[in-house]
């Protein structure tokens, strides 16, 4: 969209064209059709007064500058009218229609306090007009039943602006909610792309680089016996380079099947730390929220292997009727809330980005002391369906 057409269509803007627009439909109203001529004086001064008023809001919302607050410009929108329509035949006067203009353009600001304000003072206005308007009998007949059946209208329309307004605000709220989570999930998607880098960085480190620094340092040494010590050092850390790029590889899931790729991941992280671990996967999970449960349950084993000093951890994925259950349980020293905190103040947010996931898809998580000691962490997440596919 052009600057122009990006300024044009803002909510006030619209109602500034509206009003522009209105001027040679109350001009051609005014002229065409007979009216009675009671007070109709003033609407050679009204017509202008509007234009001139009607640019100037054009104008503001051109340079983005706004005339005045939207109720005000709504109110000074309802006077003009009732001055025009005062003035070009009364309560029978043509231009009496743009009175339901009003109601409608508040609904617009998504403001549904001023949409009911701003209709319940037109429809005052309007009963004013039609109440001093001198022997409005003599004009038409049915004058009371005319302008009963108009208040009426003005009602309706005022409580169905209202109804809209309360409607658009809504969705506006909820597109508004959308936006800002989208920006979470995107910042988290960052954040687990920054963590898997660090976990991939920490594996080769740890391990394969120490492995492969010992190997030159024994070949360095030159004897057979430190060549042999070197030859086994270097088969380590292909092993461990090996093991790493499976892990990490995004279709280990895919291929392997959530059972076998928690049970490869269990056991790397069993070997690291020096646990045995147990799997047990429900045969009926089958594909279900895999991802995720993978995802969560890797890390779930990274801490019981970094921070746990556990001697036995198991990894648990149940399926019940309305949702799957993942728990990871250790008999390690047990999760202390305090240095839990602390930790993700400093910026580790292993266990904060699986809460968010699983809360991401309507799920829950907790991790707490174990009542036998060690730490025991739970997530649950509904089943998936069709269109959601976030996690
Ligand atoms: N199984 C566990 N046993 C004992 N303490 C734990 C366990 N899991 C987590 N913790 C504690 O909770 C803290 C927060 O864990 P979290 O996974 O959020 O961060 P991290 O593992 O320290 O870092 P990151 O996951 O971001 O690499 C840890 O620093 C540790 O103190
Ligand atoms: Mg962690």
């Amino acid at each position: 969209m052009t600057a122009l057409g990006e300024r044009l269509s803002r909510p006030g803007a619209v109602l500034a064209v509206i009003r522009v627009a209105a001027l040679p439909v109350f001009l051609v109203a005014e002229r065409l059709v007979e009216h009675p001529a009671a007070r109709s004086a003033g609407f050679d001064f009204a017509l202008p007064a509007a234009a001139i008023y009607a640019m100037a809001t054009f104008l503001g919302e051109l340079r983005e500058r706004p005339l005045a607050p939207a109720p005000v410009l709504a109110a000074a929108d309802l006077l003009l009218i009732a001055a025009l329509v005062e003035t070009s035949g009364g309560p029978f006067s043509q231009l009496r229609h743009a009175f339901f203009l009003v109601p409608l353009s508040a609904a617009l600001l998504l403001r549904p306090a001023l949409t009911a304000v701003i209709s319940a003072i037109g429809v005052g206005l309007y009963t004013l007009i039609a109440v001093t308007y001198p022997d409005a009998t003599a004009v038409r007949p049915d004058a009371v039943a005319f302008e009963f059946s108009q208040v009426l209208f003005l009602i309706w329309m005022g409580a169905a602006s209202t109804l809209l307004s309360l409607v658009l605000t809504h969705r506006a709220d909820e597109i508004a909610e959308l936006a800002t989570s989208r920006g979470r999930l995107v910042a988290q998607a960052l954040d687990a792309e920054d963590q898997a880098r660090r976990r991939l960085a920490e594996a080769l480190h740890d391990e394969a680089l120490q492995n492969l620094l010992a190997a030159r340092q024994l070949l360095d040494a030159g004897d057979p016996d430190s060549a042999a010590l070197a030859r086994e050092g270097l088969d380590d850390g292909v092993t461990q380079i090996r093991q790493a790029v499976f892990d990490l590889h995004p279709y280990l899931l895919e291929q392997a099947g959530l059972r076998a790729a928690l049970q490869a991941v269990a056991e790397r992280a069993g070997r690291r730390a020096g646990f045995t671990v147990t799997v047990t996967v429900d045969p009926d999970v089958g594909g279900l929220r895999g991802q995720l449960l993978f995802s969560v349950a890797r890390e779930l084993l990274a801490n019981a292997a970094k921070h746990s000093g556990a001697g036995a951890v198991n990894v648990a994925v149940r399926h019940s009727e309305s949702g799957v259950e993942l728990i990871v349980a250790d008999d390690g020293r047990g999760i202390d809330r305090a240095a839990a905190r602390a930790a993700q103040a400093r910026g580790h947010i292993g266990l904060a980005s699986c809460a968010e996931r699983a809360e991401a898809v309507g799920g829950a998580f907790k991790v707490e002391r174990g009542s036998e000691g060690g730490t025991v962490a739970r997530m649950w997440v509904p089943l998936e369906d069709v269109q959601e596919d976030a996690a």
